[in-house]
């Protein structure tokens, strides 16, 4: 199902650069999908091979984003669709997977507790969901930004990418699809550093990587703005948890304030307008290089995932709204005087 996915803009942030003295900063841009998140990468490959298995529906759990990739493939595919969400998602999400015509299933619980659901009702249905019984070839649509960040560099991997988490999912296919490049020839066997970002009040892997433990706590009730991570019991930790350490990498938090500001940060040096999952990217970047874990002239990629008119109602509260002025030159003078 090809509704014109990926190959999306890597950045070379030379104002969010300076900002924090780093000299070969990237963003890798995946708000301008189709959908406007990365899980369009995953969605057109698991549609696409629900509909080569003749399957009678299509769905998915989802925090929010997959819903509407999903939606969008399904409405392509001409296949009936089923998506399960967190009755608390943002607004934007749940309207944009309807307007694509999926059946919604607003539950009254966490992410967790949807996922469970969902995984009941493929079972007793039969039908296909994109990141339960179709995970296989859903983790291969996101391995894409990764080959496209070695090209878009010139063949070579980065020194270092920082990857938000909600089930761990997207930082593992990056790891493969960097791995599967070395083996290929196409760049160097160098190692990236791996530095998973998650919100505060939703951080299992953080608190399990700095605790120094091998296996994921999962958290009952998360409580962020960045609602699209907000997986408190992380099918992937335990393999992200290696991932990060065997590569030298870390994992990071950043509190809603510090998304907030992030999120800002970006918008204002680099004119990219994220959700809050890529202001927590921006945000342990931020973070990191205050303690020093970066040298200024390495090459950080940092992944924005999703749009920030995924998430107006968070964002709005933060931005102050404009004056209303008369229509006026008089008016315009008076409320804009450092013009002159
Ligand atoms: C915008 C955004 N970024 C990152 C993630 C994390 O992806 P994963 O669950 O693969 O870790 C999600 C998950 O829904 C997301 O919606």
């Amino acid at each position: 199902m090809d509704l014109g996915t990926g190959f999306t803009t890597l950045h070379s942030c030379g104002g969010l650069g300076a900002t924090l003295g780093l000299n070969k900063l990237y963003v890798k841009d995946d708000t301008v999908n189709p959908t406007n998140s990365f899980k369009d990468r995953p969605s057109a490959v698991a549609v696409s091979k629900a509909r080569e298995f003749g399957v009678k529906a299509v769905g998915c759990p989802s925090t929010g984003n997959l819903a509407a990739a999903v939606a969008a493939h399904a409405a392509k595919a001409g296949l009936p669709c089923y998506i399960f969400l967190p009755a608390d998602t943002e607004s934007s999400k749940v309207l944009q997977a309807s307007t694509f015509g999926a059946n919604i299933v607003a539950v009254n619980g966490t992410y967790d507790e949807t996922n469970r659901l969902a995984a009941q009702v493929a079972e007793e249905y039969n039908w296909a969901f994109a990141n339960i019984n179709l995970r296989p070839y859903y983790v291969e649509g996101s391995k894409t930004l990764a080959y496209e960040v070695c090209e878009q560099l010139g063949w070579e991997a980065p020194d270092s990418i920082i990857v938000p988490l909600g089930s761990g999912a997207l930082l593992l296919a990056i790891k493969r699809g960097f791995e599967q490049f070395q083996r290929l020839g196409l760049i160097e066997d160098k190692p990236t550093r791996f530095i998973g970002a998650q919100a505060a009040g939703c951080a299992p892997i953080v608190e399990a990587f700095k605790a120094g433990d091998d296996d994921v706590t999962p958290i009952e009730h998360p409580d962020t703005i960045a609602k699209s991570l907000a997986i408190g019991d992380p099918g992937d930790g335990y393999y992200v948890l290696r991932a990060l350490r065997d590569s030298g990498g870390v994992a990071e938090s950043a509190t809603d304030q510090e998304i907030l500001d992030a999120i800002r940060l970006l918008a204002s040096t680099e004119g990219i307008f994220s959700e809050p999952a890529g202001g927590v990217t921006i945000a342990v970047l931020k973070k990191l290089q205050r303690q020093g874990f970066f040298s200024p002239d390495e090459t950080i990629v940092c992944c924005v995932t999703g749009s920030g008119f995924k998430a107006i109602d968070t964002i709005q509260g933060e931005i102050p709204a404009p004056d209303v002025i008369e229509p006026t030159l008089k008016a315009f003078s008076s409320n804009f005087k450092e013009v002159k």
